[in-house]
């Protein structure tokens, strides 16, 4: 790698430990990735990036003082964006697709007679195991755990857990096959 690209990613790279997130040496962050650990009252939020990631071009982490873990050689795809409200798990060597929306939380919904925007979010862990593909544009909603080695279809919106080594397609998604 030429040395400016070289000074680049370190430069990125300590731009974004400096705002509290834990990015291993060898990850590969792209110029507009965006990571944001927030804050939820007195909490910092936290984001951890493991060894030989990938983060491309528009990408947002944004934990919201929740927790954002990706662990080793996890590839995420052009303008894919997590929100760590609840807390969001990613196993290793996972392929997150462009276009990906990985959620962690709800907001309450109340009676008709008090405002949404003023409820407070329902936090619902999410889980993605490890060597698991999320084809393009799929959402996971806060709450799913996705074991290892799924396959989940371009545009899917899941809400339900998805078994290891499953191909699941579709809103609402269903099992094509298993690995
Ligand atoms: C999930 C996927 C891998 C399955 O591929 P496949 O095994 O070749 O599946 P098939 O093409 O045989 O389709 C099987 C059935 O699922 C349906 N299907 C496949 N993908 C679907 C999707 N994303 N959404 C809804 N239905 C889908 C097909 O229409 C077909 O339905 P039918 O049996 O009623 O005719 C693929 O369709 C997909 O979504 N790939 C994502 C690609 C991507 O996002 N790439 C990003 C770059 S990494």
């Amino acid at each position: 790698m030429p040395l400016v690209a070289r000074l680049a990613r370190r430069f990125r790279r300590s731009v974004f430990q400096r705002r509290g997130c834990a990015i291993a040496a060898d990850c590969q962050i792209a110029a507009g990735v965006q990571a944001r650990p927030g804050w939820r009252g007195e909490r910092r939020g936290e984001i951890v990036v493991g060894q030989g990631c990938e983060l491309a071009d528009g990408v947002i982490l944004d934990a919201w003082g929740g927790r954002i873990e990706l662990g080793t050689r996890v590839f995420i795809g052009p303008y894919a964006v997590i929100y760590g409200h609840g807390g969001v798990t990613i196993g290793d060597g996972t392929l997150i697709s462009m276009h990906c929306r990985i959620l962690s939380s709800d907001h309450f919904i109340p009676s008709p007679d008090r405002k949404i925007r003023h409820e407070s979010d329902v936090l619902k862990p999410t889980v993605i195991g490890a060597d698991v593909w999320l084809g393009a544009g799929a959402t996971i909603l806060g709450g799913v755990t996705i074991g290892a080695g799924a396959v989940v279809g371009a545009g899917s919106v899941i809400k339900r857990d998805v078994p290891g080594g499953a191909v699941v397609v579709g809103n609402p998604p269903r099992l094509i096959r298993q690995r």
